[in-house]
């Protein structure tokens, strides 16, 4: 068994590695929701220990809509991972959000239609407090460490909402307006199912959000496509990794309270010993 790691990552579309890791274990861990989307990579950053998965797997072979959430929130878990940082590619539904600008998202809007985004059911019930479904403190430390970076060509935008769809295909024109009309910033198939279980295993979690394209709204810029998606990204996964070794430095120095570390407290509502 690994040791305890306090820290995870999961890396989205075009980010399947962890370049700087050292002293690099394979991790292969069995859930009672089946197999996370790959083995987690346990590795040395900045002197601490992390663990590192690949959403979609090191091959990407998972749609998001196949993709194994609970497994992989309960794999971190079980490592001892008690903060998330989730790096994931997405569209802009914004003109100032431009491709490879950095976004770090405060709220989502659920827009999937076939996922199971909860531990709870089978006899036990339980609602947790969504309201602020990103981590504030997490996300601070996550800002605060891209601004010390200085990074060449990128902008950061803090706060904004994340529309998560369902996918595979990307949105009509009709649906991007409408989301730009509820004055969303950003669009991605993935972050919402995740930040729920997480918050459910209490773990606190925040959204890397890293622009590839501006999806199929904008009147000068082409709808999205596969390329242009892996092209952007492939630019920001050198960016990306730099901003989560900063962020560990920073949260292995100065580790933040968050209100997810205790979000069961007053969650669960069938008395645990009546529970089958
Ligand atoms: N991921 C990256 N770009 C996206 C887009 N335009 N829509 C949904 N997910 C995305």
């Amino acid at each position: 068994m690994a040791d305890q790691v306090k820290i995870g990552i999961i890396g989205g579309s075009g980010l399947y590695k962890m370049e700087a890791l050292k002293d690099v274990e394979e991790v292969q861990v069995e859930t009672p929701f089946g197999s996370p989307s790959d083995a987690l990579i346990v590795g040395t950053l900045e002197g601490t220990r992390v663990a590192f998965l690949a959403r979609h797997g090191r091959n990407h072979t998972y749609m998001p809509s196949e993709l194994p959430f609970r497994a992989n929130i309960y794999a971190m878990k079980s490592l001892g991972v008690e903060y998330l940082i989730s790096a994931s590619a997405v569209g802009s539904l914004k003109a100032e959000a431009k491709p490879l600008d950095m976004v770090i998202p405060d709220q989502f809007i659920d827009r999937t239609k076939n996922r199971v985004s909860t531990f709870f059911g089978e006899g036990i019930v339980g609602h947790i407090a969504f309201g602020d479904p990103i981590c504030r403190n997490l996300a601070t430390v996550l800002s605060e460490a891209i601004e010390s970076l200085n990074l060449p060509d990128v902008t950061l935008h803090r706060g904004g909402t994340y529309v998560c769809m369902e996918g595979p295909a990307f949105s009509t024109k009709a649906e991007s307006n409408l989301y730009r009309s509820w004055g969303a910033t950003i669009i991605g198939m993935t972050n919402l199912p995740e930040a729920k279980l997480a918050r459910e295993a209490e773990i606190a979690y925040a959204t890397l959000a890293l622009v590839t394209d501006y999806d199929c709204w904008h009147p000068d810029h082409d709808s999205v496509t596969v390329e242009m998606v892996i092209g952007n990204l492939q630019k920001n996964a050198v960016n990306a990794q730099r901003v989560i070794l900063e962020t560990v430095r920073r949260l292995s120095h100065n580790p933040p309270p968050s209100d997810a570390h205790s979000a069961l407290k007053y969650a669960i509502i069938t008395p645990l010993d009546k529970a089958p």
